[in-house]
């Protein structure tokens, strides 16, 4: 189930210590089969992290089952003495998988297909540590849509054991549509551009972006609300097309820990898709950063304008023009000195969108991230020097 052309993960686990290796795969078929005489022998080999351990560090948005929601939502580790790690994963994992980007010690992310049940991580042996190192794993789902890991327990080798993780001094949080959740890239979220600008920056980053989603609170494209009003709830849109989760619930945004330091707002393509008049949108987007600024009290927010459909010909079909400057202005107006225009005019050409879905391809993406890194360090942000861990 694992990609091979990753070199982080080993799919052939050829370098595992043939007990080790021996173990987990017996851990695997005891807890599928209830051997409990191989259970018992098991359990002494290896140390069993509940859900509720609080050195787990969740990101994103989690449900009291505990479960992911959004693209990108996830967690980090800090192991000591790592050799191997399994995920035990609980019914409410989407079915029959859902995929999720893995890195070890801040390496690139490889894609794994992972289910309700157990679910052996290959550690290559590049990346077992001596027992007084340390390793920091991350796992998130990679997915807006069939993006649910229901996690019920962490089994670490004997002798490995969690320390805290330290997490970046930079917390970017981006709010946005398909363009911000990497809807048609083959790893989703974990390619496109809010993704990168936060590894780029060593940044911690959260995306809460729902591909058909207007800001305003309609139903668009298969979603029954706007981000305008999902944006405060712990369920993405998908809860609505999800019978064993049918409902949803408001978010706790003490539980985003630590808080955003840095908010990306880009959206409207579905609001001038459904025909929100420039002057709903203008209200309806305005009114969105006034309660934001309720949770956030002075964090400066970027507000980009689109860069449009590109078409075949060269030209641009442009939506909500000059709008995105009135709200800023509105903002300042209202003496929200921090929020920030980001005219991203031009960051685009035809070749970096997929031909008939105008949406941003892998290079394009990898563009919008370059370009914006670009606007923030003019502004004044530089990426951290070094990971926290
Ligand atoms: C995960 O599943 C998808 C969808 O079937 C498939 O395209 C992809 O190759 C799988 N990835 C891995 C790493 O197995
Ligand atoms: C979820 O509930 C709504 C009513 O609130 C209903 O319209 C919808 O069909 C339900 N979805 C599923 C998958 O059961
Ligand atoms: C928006 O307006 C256009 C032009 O009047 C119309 O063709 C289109 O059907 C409308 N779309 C929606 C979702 O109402």
């Amino acid at each position: 189930m694992f990609g091979s052309a990753s070199s982080l993960l080993d799919s052939q686990a050829r370098d595992w210590p043939v007990f080790t290796s021996l173990m987990y795969v017996l851990y695997c078929a005891a807890i599928s089969s209830l051997l409990l005489g191989a259970f018992a022998m098991v359990l002494e080999h290896t140390v069993v992290i509940p859900n509720d351990d609080p050195l787990i560090y969740f990101h994103g948005r989690w449900d009291s089952s505990p479960g992911t929601w959004w693209a990108g939502s996830g967690l980090k580790l800090n192991v000591k003495n790592l050799e191997a790690l399994t995920l035990n994963l609980g019914p409410h994992t989407t079915g029959p998988w859902t995929s999720v980007g893995i890195s070890l010690n801040y390496g690139e992310f490889s894609t794994a297909n992972i289910s309700a049940g157990c679910n052996v991580i290959p550690i290559s042996a590049a990346f077992k540590a001596g027992p007084e190192d340390t390793t920091v794993v991350r796992v998130n789902v990679e997915g807006w849509q069939n993006n649910r890991m229901n996690l019920e327990s962490i089994v670490l080798n004997k002798g490995a054991s969690l320390v805290p993780y330290i997490p970046s001094k930079l917390v970017f949080e981006f709010v946005g549509d398909s363009l911000s959740a990497g809807q048609f890239l083959p790893n989703g979220v974990d390619q496109a551009w809010p993704f990168l600008v936060g590894e780029a920056y060593k940044a911690e980053h959260v995306v809460i972006a729902q591909p058909g989603a207007a800001l305003t609170d309609i139903v668009s494209y298969g979603n029954q609300h706007g981000v305008s009003f999902q944006f405060f709830r712990t369920e993405d849109t998908g809860y609505f097309n999800t019978i064993d989760h049918n409902f949803t619930t408001p978010w706790n945004f003490a539980r985003d820990k630590p808080a955003p330091t840095h908010l990306v707002i880009h959206i409207g393509a579905n609001d001038a898709s459904q025909n929100v008049t420039a002057t709903e949108f203008v209200k309806v987007y305005t009114d969105f950063v006034g309660r934001l600024r309720t949770i956030y009290k002075h964090q400066p927010i970027f507000v980009f304008t689109p860069w449009g459909w590109l078409h075949p010909d060269g030209t641009t079909s442009r939506y909500y023009d000059g709008q995105y400057q009135k709200i800023v202005d509105t903002r300042h107006a209202a003496g929200d000195k921090n929020v920030f225009l980001v005219d991203t005019t031009g960051w685009l050409s035809y070749a970096d969108v997929f031909p008939g879905n105008g949406h941003p391809n892998i290079p394009g993406h990898e563009r919008i991230a370059r370009e914006f890194q670009g606007w923030l360090e003019n502004w004044g942000l530089e990426p951290e020097r070094r990971w926290s861990n």
